[in-house]
């Protein structure tokens, strides 16, 4: 079977593909076929041999990602394979899991039985599979819960409120967009290049600006007439994080999901936290237990079947044009998620 590896860090073309034999499921295993995989930006992150803060080949982030190493996070999976222990799971059967062996940019994989909870429609388990999209469509959903979380949980998001969403145009972005809506909230999107502001108006977005073209901090204060925003999402840092203290509103809280910059150290001036009391809140889903809690899955695939929600497929990539995902990512070409189908 077909698996995309990178045996040294680099850019995008040190992505390569092999053949290397089907891994067979263990007993308490479960064997699946790739549908789907979205290119997580944690992936570029791990692939240049770091997190932005840890940024060395010695020193990858998160102790994952050393060469040799097959890349790819969450995956649209459907199950062709079962252990002989397993129990309550079929062939056939569809997820979004992560985990994958030995990655998830491969035809076939493993993984624990335990991983798979797809739940019931009344309380989807974490692995629950959106019935109504695609498995492309699947992949990009993923990102659903990570928008909801940044946006309700953490930042605690209310109706009427103003949010300033950086990245717009991201996987994550253009759920965000359309979840803050659905919230409620006066959105202003902004986004890298000028072909990306109509998409981003057309998902419902109040305002969009180009960070290319205008000057955020001047047009942020005309269009909340010098108030502010209450929320600031930030999967961007470096510079856009240390100007947004100075453009939030008081009581504002400044949320920080990742580092689309590459920096994931930034500079930041104190003074705005302490004057309009703003609160600055991290969020990894992966530390998190309730990310995928079964009330907020219900929620979120009830906005899907509802098509209130739409998961945006910005490109489809095979498995042999891995490099050219990560560099379409990188390069920042695409509205929505880039996808690899095998
Ligand atoms: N904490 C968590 O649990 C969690 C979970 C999922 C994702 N995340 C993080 O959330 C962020 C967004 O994720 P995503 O999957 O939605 O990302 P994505 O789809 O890959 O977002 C890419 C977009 O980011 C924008 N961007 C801004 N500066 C960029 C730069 N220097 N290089 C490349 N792109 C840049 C670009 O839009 P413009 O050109 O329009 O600016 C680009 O289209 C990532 O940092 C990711 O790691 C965190």
């Amino acid at each position: 079977m077909r698996a995309v590896i990178y045996e040294q860090f680099g850019g995008p073309d040190v992505l390569t593909m092999i053949e290397i034999p089907e891994p067979s499921p263990c007993h308490d295993e479960v064997q699946v076929r790739v549908l789907a995989v979205a290119v997580d930006f944690i992936e570029l992150h791990k692939r240049h041999g770091g997190s932005g803060r840890v940024g060395s080949p010695e020193e990858p982030s998160y102790g994952i990602g050393a060469p040799p190493w097959f890349p790819g996070g969450t995956a649209c999976v459907e199950i062709i394979g079962l252990g002989s222990s397993v129990s309550g799971l079929s062939v056939g059967d569809r997820h979004l899991v992560g985990g994958l062996h030995p990655g998830a940019y491969v035809d076939i994989a493993v993984l624990p039985a335990t991983k798979l909870t797809a739940g019931t429609p009344e309380a989807p388990g974490p692995t629950a599979f959106p019935e109504s999209l695609t498995p492309t469509e699947a992949a990009a959903f993923n990102y659903a819960p990570v928008a909801y979380h940044t946006l309700r949980t953490t930042a605690g998001l209310k109706a009427g409120e103003t949010v300033l969403i950086h990245a717009a145009s991201g996987g994550t972005g253009v759920l965000a967009v359309q979840l803050a809506k659905h919230f409620g909230a006066t959105v202003i999107g902004v986004v890298g290049s000028s072909h990306k502001v109509d998409p981003i108006l057309a998902l419902g977005a109040d305002y969009v600006l180009n960070s290319e073209t205008d000057d955020i901090a001047s047009e942020v204060a005309r269009l909340t007439r010098a108030t502010g925003p209450n929320v600031v999402w930030d999967p961007v840092g470096g510079d856009t994080f240390t100007t947004s203290p100075d453009l939030m509103a008081e009581g504002g809280r400044l949320v920080s999901l990742g580092s689309n910059s590459f920096t994931g150290a930034a500079t930041v001036d104190f003074l705005p936290f302490w004057t309009k009391n703003i609160r600055l809140i991290g969020w990894g889903g992966r530390s998190n237990n309730d990310a995928h809690a079964p009330s907020i899955m219900r929620d979120l695939l009830t906005l899907v079947t509802a098509q209130q929600l739409r998961p945006i497929v910005g490109a489809e990539y095979s498995l042999h044009q891995a490099s050219n995902a990560h560099a379409a990512v990188e390069s920042r070409q695409h509205v929505g998620k880039v996808v690899l189908v095998p």
